[in-house]
């Protein structure tokens, strides 16, 4: 066990629904019990303890997701005995390193799965994880998409997060949850391009047939519409595959511009109005491709 590890009791405050006694946040801005070694390595926090502008935005962001995991963790039953989340387009791995700390490490089991294209940060999360004894954090260097079939990841996951993740790695994300049977899926959306670009192909047909094609005619709209309709067609998916969805902000819009936070919780009833209201939208603003390729799951 490592000085992290020994820093707190065997299992999560809430988990065991009684107070406990921890050392004082040195910090108003950090929960009971948070690691300050890791901030400092997530640079976070500075050598001194400190929060800049930058990285206070970026630590509320991550506390206000743990907040809807930590419920969602709290009341799934997990597939093996053991809880498991994934993180996708993990990055430097904020999310992963402070759920972890937060929760899996009181735990005393569970496993994390950061999976991230770039291999030199997943090297580096790896370095990091071991450092401070994370043993049940895992790193995978490959694509959203390529975890779902890689052996180093078990059948089934529990959870499933992507945090700006970027464009269709969020997408690659539910196919994922999809595939492994997910019980919840996290999801705050990061720019779009795939949708957009289908818009922008057909824009002229779509101006001759129907003036709702003004919602997309001049670019920056072709853009914005493209990342709206995406999300709204991940929700009606998700609900037609037996997912209940709630969609909120994740934080003020101040803090964030990608800021829209997906919530799917598997109830296993799968809405047929969804898929024909999904069917019916593609249809409409001319995407039946991606039928075949995004949203290909049989409901
Ligand atoms: C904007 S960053 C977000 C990182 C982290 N989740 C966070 O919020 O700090 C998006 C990350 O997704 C990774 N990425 C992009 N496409 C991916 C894919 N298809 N599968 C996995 N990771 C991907 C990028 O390399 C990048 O590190």
């Amino acid at each position: 066990m490592t000085r992290t590890d020994q820093a707190t009791s065997k299992r999560p405050a809430k988990a065991k629904g009684r107070a406990r006694a921890v050392a004082p946040s040195p910090l108003p801005e950090l929960r009971p019990g948070q690691s300050v070694e890791l901030l400092q390595e997530l640079h976070i926090l500075t050598r001194e303890g400190k929060l800049n502008q930058d990285s206070r935005r970026k630590l509320k962001q991550v506390d206000h997701l743990f907040q809807f995991i930590e419920k969602l963790l709290g009341e799934l039953k997990p597939h093996a005995g053991e809880l498991t989340l994934a993180d996708h387009g993990a990055g430097k791995s904020y999310l992963g390193f402070i759920v972890y700390d937060l929760y899996f490490k009181a735990l005393g089991s569970g496993h994390i799965y950061g999976i991230e294209t770039r291999a030199e940060l997943v090297e580096r999360s790896r370095q990091l994880a071991e450092r401070l004894g994370f043993e049940r954090m895992h790193f995978l260097a490959m694509s959203a998409a390529a975890s779902t079939n890689a052996t180093q990841v078990p059948a089934s996951i529990d959870v499933v997060t992507a945090l700006h993740a970027c464009d269709t790695a969020t997408d690659e994300a539910i196919a994922f949850g999809l595939a492994k049977q997910a019980q919840a899926m996290v999801l705050v959306p990061c720019c779009q391009a795939e949708v957009a670009a289908c818009l922008r192909q057909s824009k002229a047909l779509q101006l001759a047939r129907t003036p709702l094609a003004e919602l997309w005619r001049h670019p920056l709209h072709t853009r914005e519409m493209g990342s709206q309709l995406t999300n709204v067609l991940r929700c009606l998916y998700l609900e037609s595959q037996g997912y209940q969805v709630t969609v909120t902000e994740l934080v003020g819009w101040e803090h964030s511009m990608k800021n829209e936070l997906i919530i799917a919780r598997w109830t296993g009833h799968k809405k047929r109005t969804a898929a024909e209201r999904l069917r019916a939208l593609l249809v409409e603003f001319g995407l039946e491709e991606l039928l075949t390729t995004r949203f290909s799951a049989q409901s």
